[in-house]
């Protein structure tokens, strides 16, 4: 049986990174091989994003182009071509995607995915007919056998809870992903097993509340356990809510080498206003708080955020406390968002939504001073030398480009076999996103 090419799409976060790679997975025994575009593809999936609306229409606005490709196709005499929608769109929108986009075959919602084969069949053995698939139970990670994957390179993700129970009023999430759930240590750890052997070094556990992970012991517990496992040299771990930062992992940061000194913990806003209307948990002063006690675990760690601009009610005064509370925590890091009105949400339906405008100016003026946080973070590492794990080679001939604990990309002269090993760079010089080095005993040859 000749293959049959496989295109998927992937958009938004790394847990939809994550899942496109199981999907691929579960269609190779059907006779599915990866291909790189669209053209020629006799399946196009893709995994979509619905956290702001931009993500959406881009989706839309794909669609578009594919059932033109389709019909091209087609009418030149080729194959069809199926067309796939995944991911949060899916589950969010389902009906109105097959309302809105006749070309679209299939719909399966993240929870779903190890019914791909079955609904592929389905599909093809009734021509036309359109299916979709929501909310299933939590077989799915039983199903996707991720003691089957193959692992591509010497970093992987590994999803170990997915959901959100957090409710926050702007967040689609706990409506596409559902409640929170999390996977079980053993099937975890056999899958970071199994990932080690194929000479994976470092694994980031996602989960849309990580650190709510509910297996035994918490997450703490979990990283403990990975970290035992001979191969696994680094664990990291996304997206934290600073709610549900224990004390247990706090401590971990400061006992367990493995645990990268690099945590993402997503503040929003600086306003306390704010942040109540957001049903956030968590006011700018205990935020300040818990990062001061996260750094007296482990001193020299990198923070990174989300930020939000322009919720509803965001006045100069309360952008200006997200200013102040940036730079009191000092972000290695982060990323800006201007609110985006989701429909269904809560803060969707609130008074006082802010100006375009408005929100572009703040975003320009919040960007401008975390900008200036990470370039002074980077500039901060010239002249030390820092243990990089190196990942693949870089654009120029005789580079390999590794990261940094705190998930600097570090560029540096190095021959191909130290691919996967972590090894001592001197810090030479320092960009917006990266550093540059030399290997420490190419310094001591050339002495
Ligand atoms: N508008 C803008 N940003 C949003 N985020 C989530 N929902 C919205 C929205 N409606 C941001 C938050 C979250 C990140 C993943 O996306 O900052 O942490
Ligand atoms: Fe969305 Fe808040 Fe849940 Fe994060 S914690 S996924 S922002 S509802």
């Amino acid at each position: 049986m000749p293959a049959k090419r496989l295109f998927i799409k992937t958009y938004g976060c790394q847990m939809n990174v994550y899942d496109s790679e199981r999907m691929a997975d579960v269609l190779a025994p059907l006779g599915y091989a990866m291909t790189e575009t669209p053209e020629g593809a006799d399946l196009v999936v893709l995994n979509t994003c619905h956290i702001r609306e931009k993500a959406t229409e881009k989706v839309y606005s794909e669609l578009g182009k594919l059932k033109e490709m389709r019909e091209e196709r087609l009418a030149e005499g080729g194959s069809r071509m199926t067309i796939a929608v995944a991911g949060c769109v899916a589950q969010a929108e389902g009906e109105e995607i097959l309302r809105r986009q006749p070309a679209v075959d299939l719909v399966v919602g993240p929870q779903a995915y190890h019914q791909l084969p079955e609904l592929i069949a389905r599909s093809h053995r009734a021509r036309g007919e359109r299916l979709s698939a929501e909310f299933a139970a939590d077989e799915k990670f039983d199903a996707l056998a991720p003691a089957g994957r193959r692992a591509e390179g010497v970093t992987a993700f590994l999803t170990v809870q997915e959901g959100c129970d957090k409710f926050c009023t702007f967040c689609v999430v706990p409506y596409t992903r559902g409640p929170e759930w999390s996977r079980a240590p053993a099937a975890i750890e056999a899958e970071a097993r199994d990932l080690a052997a194929q000479g994976v070094r470092e694994v980031t556990l996602l989960g849309q509340n990580v650190n709510a992970y509910a297996g035994e012991g918490g997450l703490a517990a979990l990283a403990r356990r990975l970290a035992a496992i001979p191969g696994i040299e680094r664990i990291r771990y996304t997206t934290s809510h600073p709610r549900d930062m224990d004390e247990a992992l706090i401590a971990a940061h400061g006992e367990l080498p493995e645990l990268m000194p690099y945590l993402h913990l997503p503040v929003q806003s600086g306003s306390d206003r704010i942040l109540k209307a957001m049903n956030r948990a968590h006011t700018a002063e205990s935020y300040v708080r818990l990062v001061e006690r996260i750094r007296s675990s482990r001193p020299d760690i990198a923070i990174s955020g989300d930020f939000i601009v322009g919720f509803p009610g965001e006045r100069e005064a309360d952008f200006e406390a997200t200013l102040s509370l940036v730079r009191e925590v000092g972000y290695a890091t982060a990323f800006t968002f201007k609110y985006s009105r989701r429909p269904g949400t809560p803060a969707s339906a609130m008074p006082g939504q802010v100006d375009e405008a408005v929100k572009d100016e703040r975003l320009a003026r919040l960007n401008a001073l975390l900008d200036e946080q990470a370039r002074a973070f980077n500039a901060s590492q010239v002249g030390k030398t820092l243990p990089v794990l190196f990942e693949r080679p870089g654009r120029h001939p005789g580079q390999l480009i590794g990261r940094s604990p705190y998930l600097q990309a570090v560029h540096a002269t190095a021959p191909d076999r130290l691919i996967g090993q972590i090894v001592p760079v001197r810090i030479g010089s320092a960009a917006r996103m990266s550093l540059g080095g030399v290997l420490v005993v190419e310094e001591l040859e050339a002495r």
